[in-house]
This record gives C-alpha cells, structure tokens and sequence, in this order.
C-alpha cells in the first residue's frame, strides 16, 4: 500500500549485527540520514501487519540500516526479552497498549531515549515522562450501536453505558482484555474509583451475552441485533467495513453506528528502545522515523488506526467523523491497571 514492489522481510532474529557506529539525526521525511554502512539491528513487534513491514523497508532504504524483525504476541515478546537479558538480538520492543508498554517498562526492558524528534512528534501525554516508550498510533474504544435495538443519541459518554435504558441490549469482551482494562484505568483516573466501580456494576448488569473473548465477534453480534451496544476499539470495525475480513462482515458493519463517547478513551500502540539495546542509536532512528508525520502515517493507516496527530486520510475512518480525547495519559492508564482489573473483578466483570 505505501511503497510496492517489496520483496518478504526477513522474519530471523540475527544473533550478529554491524558495529554500533551511530549517524546523526532522525530520518524525517525527505530527510534521510546517510547509509550506515552494514548496521542491523532487531525488531520484536506485537503489531503484524504487512505494511508495517513496508515501513521498515523503507526506513532500511533511507538509513542503511537492516531490520531484522521478529512478530509475536505482546505478552510473549515480553517474555522473551526479559529472559533474553543482555543476549536479547532486540533494540526495539513494539507494543500494543499503554498497559503492556508499562508492563515492560516495570520489568526494566526500555532504557530512556532522548529526541528532539520524538518529543516534537509525540505529543506528552503519549509517551513514558521518562522517554523509556513513545506512542506511535492512537486508537479509541467506541460504543457501537444497532439502531434497530437502540438509540445510539442515548450514548453521549461512557457512563451512559451503565444506563438502565440499556438492560439487555449491552454486549461486552471480558475484563481479560487489556483493552477493556485500559478503558477502566482510563475512567478511574477521570471518575474516582467508587463512581467507576458503580460503572462496573451498571454496564455489568446490562449485558445480555457471555462476555465476549475478542472485538469482532462482538462487532458481529451487534450488527445481527443479538445486542443493541457493544464497545470495541474502532479499527476492528474499519476492519469490517473496508471489506478486509470479507464480504459478510462487510454488510455486517453497514448496520452499525459507530458513536465516540465525548470524550473519548485513547490508547496507543508504541515502542521503546531496549535495555540491552546493542544499536541503540539505530533504534532511536527507527523509533523516530515511526513516530514522524509521514512514518506514523503508514504505520497507523495499515491497521486503520489514528496517527498521533489529526486524523489521517483513512477515508473509512473518515467516515465515522472526529471525536474529542480525554487527555489522559497513557503513562497513568498503566499504572492503574492492575487497580482496574481489580476493581473489575470486584464488580462482576468476568
Ligand atoms: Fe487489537
């Protein structure tokens, strides 16, 4: 989608890399730093999208650097760099969600990483005070509506979630979620805990289904009528309804209404430098191309998401209108999570 004509990246994590020399400056667009020659360096990532890997081609074009990348689940990367210790082949730890990248950053992968660039790009609230982790897109869980089953004007905020107007009709994915306890830790650093733990109780009562083990199922079962609400992060959706899961999901999604809650819950995906970074300039480099204007730009339109600033041109988002953020920071909503699943087992959400 971004550049073409590109063959498969290399998917090995390389045990042996170039010499640590580092070039100066971030490799903005038009911008390119010099070719360094034979540097590598490794890449773990959450995120798998094959775009992603187009924008590590092109970063590999401008810069020289070769990225040696390896995908896998958030929580599993984690691991693996944490008993990889000083070994790990990662100078760059990809993520999804603010909670994994605290998580990480608790156990001491990240190391801090100063810029320019990345604190010009990355506006404060999307990124670790201490500059150990940046975000680099946004995505916002929404409420979606059948407005066969419900009136989607009744949704204004997410407290409206909790309404008695919606006994029956609510469908939610469990507190497993890291996304779901994401938006809790969210509401509790803006509400106080007793008004979130109500919340709880009040969206608990709600629901007419088992919870929900992922977003598209529960996309799904909105869109037949089996709910009138569900609350999904809005690229599974986009997902839907740009054809990408087929043509059934795709008339699925048509009957959904797609409402932000004002304002609206933000998260992000991001990365950081790793502790035991051999290269850890290059990754600077990399973090900083990926948090640019014209890198984030690639990086958020694959997965239909945000980029850190505005709104991008994904026309299908485009069609679900703007919404406002509540301003929290991703580094707080980490630091509460382990309150919020607390405070969602206390109130029923299994
Ligand atoms: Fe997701």
């Amino acid at each position: 989608m971004l550049l073409g004509a590109a063959t498969a990246m290399a998917a090995t994590i390389s045990g042996c890399r170039g010499s640590g020399d580092s070039s100066q400056g971030d490799p903005q667009a038009g911008d390119a730093a010099a070719p360094a020659g034979n540097q590598e360096i490794g890449v773990y990532s959450g995120r798998h999208y094959n775009t992603d890997k187009e924008l590590y081609k092109e970063f590999t074009r401008r810069t020289g650097i070769k990225v040696n990348l390896l995908e896998g689940k958030d929580d599993a990367l984690i691991e693996r760099v944490n008993s990889e210790g000083a070994n790990t082949p990662a100078d760059l730890l990809v993520l999804v969600d603010a909670a994994r990248l605290d998580k990480a950053n608790r156990m001491g992968l990240y190391q801090p990483t100063r810029s320019e660039a990345l604190d010009r790009d990355v506006p404060a609230n999307l990124r670790d005070s201490q500059g150990r982790w940046f975000g680099l897109t946004r995505r916002v869980r929404v409420a979606v509506v059948n407005p066969k089953v419900a009136d989607p004007a009744s949704i204004r905020t997410y407290a409206d979630l909790a309404s008695p107007a919606l006994k029956g009709k609510l469908c939610l994915r469990n507190s497993k979620s890291v996304y779901n306890q994401s938006l809790v830790a969210d509401q509790m650093i803006q509400r106080g805990e007793p008004a979130t733990g109500d919340w709880v109780r009040g969206m608990v009562a709600n629901t007419t289904q088992p919870f929900f083990t992922s977003d598209t199922p529960l996309a799904r079962a909105v869109a037949k009528g089996d709910c009138g609400v569900g609350v999904v992060n809005t690229y599974y959706v986009a997902r839907m309804l740009s054809g990408t899961n087929g043509a059934e999901d795709k008339a699925l999604a048509s009957q959904l209404v797609v409402v932000f809650p004002d304002p609206a819950h933000v998260n992000i995906s991001g990365a950081g430098v790793t502790r035991h970074a051999r290269n850890p300039e290059a990754a600077r480099q990399l973090l900083a191309f990926l948090a640019s204007p014209s890198g984030g730009k690639g990086y958020a339109e694959a997965n239909h998401e945000y980029p850190l600033q505005g709104y991008g041109n994904n026309a299908v988002l485009k069609g679900f209108g703007t919404f406002r953020s509540d301003g929290v920071s991703a580094e707080q909503m980490g630091a509460r999570n382990k309150a919020a699943v607390d405070l969602m087992q206390a109130n029923g959400w299994k």
